[in-house]
């Protein structure tokens, strides 16, 4: 911790959850895209059921989108208001709904799939060192990291953009990269920043 971090109450520090529940319960969330993305829907058709996880899933609608295709879903989060906002979204569903911190998850088997959106743009830079090594121990190999990347140098945040070396530093010891592709429905939180990746497990 930072004595600059230190000096500020926990609602104004990222890598705490009373940031994102101060956000949630005044309904401040421009990241929401309340749907489902449209290189999520259009890459999830081509792929069979397995496991997948959802890190900071806040609203979760992707959680009850892939229930529906049938996939095992881990929705995670650590804001207490993050979950009651999922679970209003996704009543009645099959998943796992968890409260917790993703670097301290610890499944009984890694998963198939692990769906970023959002996340590691939420994570101050300073937790950057941890997100490679939790998200390789979380794929099984073969498995996948698919989601969206928020690639940019601007140092405040949150969104945290990341630059693409930085990014290629983190994931290309344990994953090859599969696709990167514009996305054509980002929200203005995101605009122009964002890239639609698969990352394969080694
Ligand atoms: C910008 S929001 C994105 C929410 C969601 N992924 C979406 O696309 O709408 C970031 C989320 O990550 C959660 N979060 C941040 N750090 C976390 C951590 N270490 N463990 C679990 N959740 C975390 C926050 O509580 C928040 O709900």
């Amino acid at each position: 911790m930072t004595a600059d971090s230190r000096d500020k109450p926990d609602h104004q520090r990222p890598e705490h959850p009373a940031f994102w529940d101060k956000r949630f319960s005044e309904g401040t969330t421009p990241w929401d895209a309340g749907t489902v993305p449209a290189a999520l829907a259009a890459h999830m058709a081509a792929q069979a059921p397995a496991s997948v996880l959802i890190p900071g899933c806040g609203s979760a609608h992707e959680a009850a989108f892939l229930d529906r295709l049938g996939w095992a879903v881990t929705a995670l989060d650590f804001s207490p208001a993050a979950i009651e906002a999922a679970r209003r979204n996704l009543g009645d569903w099959r998943g796992c709904l968890l409260q917790e911190d993703f670097f301290a998850h610890r499944p009984v088997a890694p998963y198939a799939l692990v769906y970023e959106r959002a996340f590691l743009c939420a994570l101050p830079r300073k937790l950057w060192g941890g997100y490679g090594g939790t998200m390789a121990r979380l794929v099984a190999p073969g498995g996948c990291l698919a989601g969206f990347f928020f690639l940019g140098e601007e140092p405040k945040g949150p969104p945290f953009g990341i630059g693409r070396e930085a990014l290629l530093g983190m994931l290309v010891p344990h994953f090859e990269l599969a696709a990167d592709e514009p996305v054509a429905d980002s929200l203005p939180a995101f605009a122009d920043g964002e890239r639609w990746m698969v990352w394969r497990r080694r």
